[in-house]
Parts: structure tokens; C-alpha cells; sequence
């Protein structure tokens, strides 16, 4: 392998401050019961791994939230460096290193992991680290245990693979800035002046230019790490499963639940067509081409144990459920490979208003049949993957365990709320009930602070944070424009202040945030 630590990926520009629930071990569990498949008991004796962390948001606020140790690998120094500090506030068990994969599987000081997680790694990283990754795999994940991983798939990036490609091309051989995010303006701007100039490969695949113009609009430094490493390996789930096979890892399920709806994802001529396919590995990549996918995230598990038809059920009538938008900003479609789907009125209306009941307590499945006799268990369930899959709803872990980890999260929480005095990055925070992260801007973020220093009524919230934003020499930002008066700022900020008030905070109230 490479003498240089970064092995050609991108270190000029450190990585986005994401959490990504994927990688939650209670999350992971409610996928895996959707399948009827087993998992490894989450307990203070787990242990959990999490491969290029980034800045270590989600390895963060999921080592806070779930009991257990955690242990987590990033190469890049400043990234290390900027995840220990966030956990040096919560006192969670979570060890960081600033090891290669390779180092880290040299090591001789780790023990056997329940789940290992990898969100945006597989894709970005050369053939040799996939072997790695496969070998720490075999050495380290416990039977029973879990991997996530997610990547760029074949043949949804068919297309616009060869989009990538000039990026990659135009700045290794044509680009003279040494600036990571000129060097990025530049290679956007060359590949649109070629699909200007009509080349017979832009008239051959469609739908380029829009594909550009949605790339050219996001961020620089996540770009930076999307498009501008060394290494980019799309591959089929086939490949993926082929290389994983060596440490004995099997495909389990999709980490999104929603894929696991067949009636909203595929036609009627689809199921059929994949029904009649025997094999799970042909089915699933099959099933690819029919929703034309680009993007997986997946599970294996190291040993398959498939629940008993009574075990899944016992095990389902014990998790909970809690929603995470409140009910009446939930719109009753989701987007899925066919387009949107409407929701059925007879069941996802009862349930909905049941999951707000009581100022949205979590409810278990056996809560739920009971409040709501004419839905089946199969119905609710199904319902369950819809509404967690479109991140209207979360697993919960269970009471005992909410409670063990509670002053974590809130001494995590504390710091996050004080850190959004003085930067715009982290926008989850770590919730108790989920063992996860739920999402909460700046702005709600700073009203949370003032709230916690004792402002009861939204209009002091508004009020402090407007004296905070005074001080930074900031002003809100409205439809992309700043506000300009003081006066239209306290009103602007009074209005999100009240509005967080109504909407969000019965939310983070259930999920134990406040
Ligand atoms: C695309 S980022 C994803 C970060 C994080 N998982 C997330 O989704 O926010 C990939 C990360 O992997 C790290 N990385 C890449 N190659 C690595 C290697 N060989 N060993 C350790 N870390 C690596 C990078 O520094 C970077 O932070």
C-alpha cells in the first residue's frame, strides 16, 4: 500500500458534521426483526465499531445513546481530534483512533464487536482496503454480530458513471489550482462546457445536465470526498456480497426500511417476475434493475438466525415505536422507486394519531394492537417500516436501558447546544429513547439553550438568541437574504421560536432530549 497516510483521499478539506441513523445499533436491531432475523443482545457488555467515522457526529451521539463500549477509526488526524473532543463531554465509552483500517486491524487491543458500521466508506476506498475491511471483518465481528455498509451501485450510476470519471480526470491532468474547492469549481465547470458542446455520449444517455446541475449544487466539501478521491469502486450488490463473503458474512436485509415494501417500491409485473427468481442474492440484484438503483445501504450478519414465526412476533409486540415529525407534518405519501405513494387512510390515520396520543410517548406494538383492534399485526408492522423508512418515526430502546444512558446524552446535548453558540455545523442531537440522533437546526438548538438557562416563553428565546446572533455580528437569513432591521429579525426569530414550541418540542420531549 502507499507510503502516504491519506492513500489519495481527500484530507485538504475535513468532511460534513452528519449523523447518519444507519449506524445505530437499535435501529439496526428493528431492521433486521422487520426480516425475522436475530441480532446480537444490546447491553452494557456489546461492543460496537464504526470504520472512517468522518468527524465522528454519528459515532458520537450513538456511543452516548446506547449502552456498551464503542470503538471507531478515522485516518485523518483532525478528524480523530475533533471526535474525541466531543466525547471527552459525554463520558460514554468510546475509543478513537486515527488509525489507516489497515493499522486498526494490526492492532492487538480490540475485542469482538456486535455490529460494525461503514456509512460512505466502500465506494471511496481502494480494492485493497475492501480486502482490509473484509479481513477485520473475520478477526473482529462477533458471531450473531451485524455490518453495515453503504456505497455507489451498479445500475443506477450507469449512466453518469462516466460523469465522475472527468471530474476525476480534468483535475489530475488539467487542473492548475492548488485550492481543493477551485480545483472542484473547475472540473464542474469543464464537464458542463463538454456536455455543451454536444458530444454523441451526452446524446446517447439522458438526463445529464440535470444530473450535473444537482451535483454542481451541493456542498464543496462534500463533493470533495463524494467525487475527488483517488479511488471511486461503484460495484453491483453482487460484487459486494462476493467480497464480504470471505468473512463469513451473509446479506441480511436492506438498512432501509421502506425497501422493504414491496407494494409501494415495485409493479405488480415486477413482483411477479422477482417472485419467480429462487435465489435471495439473484432476487436482490434483480431487484435492483427494477428500481434502478444507485445507492445501497445494507446488512450482513455474521451467522443468519431466523426467528421462529412466535419469537418475531413476541419480540415485535415488545419494541416500541415514537414519532419523530409532529402528526400533522406528515404527509401522507412517500417517495419510493415508483414515485409517490399514498399512504392507506384506514390504517396509517389511526395509527398516526395513536403514536401522537398521550404527547407522543413511545408506544410498543402490543400497545398499539390494543388502541387499534381493526389493524392486524402485519398491517402495523408494515406501517412501522413506512413510516420509519420515510423518518417519520423511530425504533426505541427499552425503558431500563433509556434511563442508563440518559445523563450521557444530556451532557452530549449540553455541549452541542453550546457549540451552536459559535458554529452552524451538527444538526442532531442524542436522543435517550431512539439510541440515535434526531434532527435539530441551529436556531432550535440555541432556543433549547435559552430554554435550558431558564427562558420559559418562546419569545424570550427569540429575544436571547437575537442578543447572542447581535454579538456575533450575525444576522437570520430568510428565503437566502439576510434581515436587514433588528426589529424584523425578533420577529422572524419570535415566529420559529414559536413554531419550534408547537411542533418540535412535544417531539423532543418523547425522545427524551428535554
Ligand atoms: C466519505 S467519508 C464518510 C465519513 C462518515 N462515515 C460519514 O458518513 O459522515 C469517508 C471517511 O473515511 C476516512 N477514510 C478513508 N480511507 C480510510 C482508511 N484507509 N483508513 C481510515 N479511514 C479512512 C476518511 O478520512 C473520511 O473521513
Amino acid at each position: 500500500m502507499s507510503q502516504v497516510w491519506n492513500e489519495g483521499y481527500v484530507t485538504e478539506v475535513g468532511y460534513t458534521y452528519g449523523y447518519y441513523r444507519e449506524t445505530s445499533p437499535v435501529y439496526q436491531r428493528f431492521c433486521l426483526l422487520l426480516r425475522g432475523l436475530a441480532c446480537n443482545d444490546l447491553n452494557a457488555a456489546s461492543a460496537h465499531c464504526e470504520l472512517g467515522f468522518g468527524q465522528g457526529v454519528s459515532v458520537n451521539i450513538n456511543a452516548a445513546s446506547n449502552p456498551g463500549r464503542f470503538v471507531a477509526t478515522d485516518f485523518n488526524p483532525a478528524h480523530a481530534a475533533h471526535a474525541r473532543g466531543m466525547a471527552s463531554h459525554s463520558g460514554c465509552d468510546l475509543r478513537i483512533h486515527d488509525d489507516s483500517f489497515e493499522q486498526l486491524l494490526a492492532r492487538d487491543d480490540l475485542p469482538e464487536f456486535d455490529s460494525i458500521s461503514m456509512h460512505g466508506i466502500w465506494s471511496w476506498v481502494s480494492r485493497d482496503n475492501h480486502r482490509i475491511i473484509a479481513k477485520f471483518a473475520a478477526r473482529h465481528l462477533r458471531p450473531g454480530g451485524s455490518l453495515y455498509i453503504s456505497y455507489n451501485c451498479f445500475p443506477g450510476w450507469a449512466p453518469a458513471y462516466p460523469l465522475r470519471q472527468l471530474f476525476a480526470l480534468h483535475d489530475r491532468y488539467a487542473s492548475v489550482s492548488p485550492g481543493a474547492v477551485q480545483r472542484i469549481d473547475a472540473a464542474l465547470k469543464f464537464s458542463g462546457a463538454l456536455l455543451a458542446a454536444g458530444p454523441l455520449f451526452a446524446r446517447a444517455t439522458t438526463g445529464l445536465d440535470e444530473r450535473l446541475k444537482q451535483i454542481s449544487g451541493q456542498k464543496r466539501d462534500y463533493l470533495a470526498h463524494e467525487y475527488f478521491n483517488r479511488d471511486w469502486n461503484c460495484m453491483y450488490f453482487t460484487d459486494v456480497a462476493d467480497a464480504l463473503a470471505e468473512a463469513k458474512l451473509e446479506f441480511a436485509t436492506t438498512a432501509d426500511p421502506l425497501d422493504v415494501v414491496d407494494t409501494i417500491n415495485l409493479t405488480a409485473e415486477g413482483i411477479a417476475f422477482l417472485n419467480a427468481i429462487e435465489h435471495p442474492i439473484l432476487r436482490e440484484q434483480v431487484r435492483d434493475y427494477f428500481v434502478n438503483r444507485q445507492f445501497r445501504k445494507d446488512l450482513y450478519l455474521r451467522g443468519v438466525r431466523r426467528l421462529s414465526a412466535a419469537e418475531q412476533r413476541e419480540q415485535t409486540l415488545a419494541s416500541r415505536l415514537v414519532l419523530t415529525r409532529q402528526v400533522d407534518a406528515i404527509p401522507m405519501v412517500v417517495n419510493t422507486a415508483q414515485g409517490a405513494a399514498t399512504l392507506h387512510d384506514g390504517i396509517f390515520r389511526p395509527l398516526l394519531d395513536e403514536l401522537a396520543a398521550r404527547d407522543y410517548a413511545p408506544k410498543s406494538f402490543s400497545d398499539l394492537l390494543r388502541a387499534l383492534p381493526a389493524v392486524s399485526l402485519p398491517q402495523l408492522v408494515m406501517a412501522s417500516a413506512v413510516l420509519v423508512g420515510a423518518d417519520h418515526a423511530a425504533p426505541c430502546q427499552a425503558e431500563p436501558v433509556v434511563q442508563q444512558v440518559r445523563m450521557r446524552c444530556d451532557a452530549l446535548n449540553r455541549h452541542l447546544l453550546e457549540r451552536a453558540r459559535t458554529r452552524d455545523d451538527v444538526n442532531h442531537l442524542a436522543s435517550p429513547v431512539m439510541g440515535g440522533g434526531i434532527a435539530a437546526n441551529r436556531f432550535e438548538q440555541l432556543f433549547l439553550l435559552a430554554r435550558s438557562q431558564g427562558c420559559d416563553q418562546p419569545a424570550e428565546w427569540a429575544r436571547v438568541t437575537w442578543r447572542l446572533l447581535t454579538d456575533l455580528g450575525e444576522t437570520v437569513v430568510k428565503d437566502g437574504k439576510g434581515l436587514e432591521t433588528p426589529e424584523e429579525n425578533l420577529a422572524e426569530l419570535t415566529a420559529r421560536a414559536t413554531a419550534f414550541a408547537n411542533d418540535r418540542v412535544p417531539i423532543l420531549r418523547a425522545v427524551g432530549i428535554i
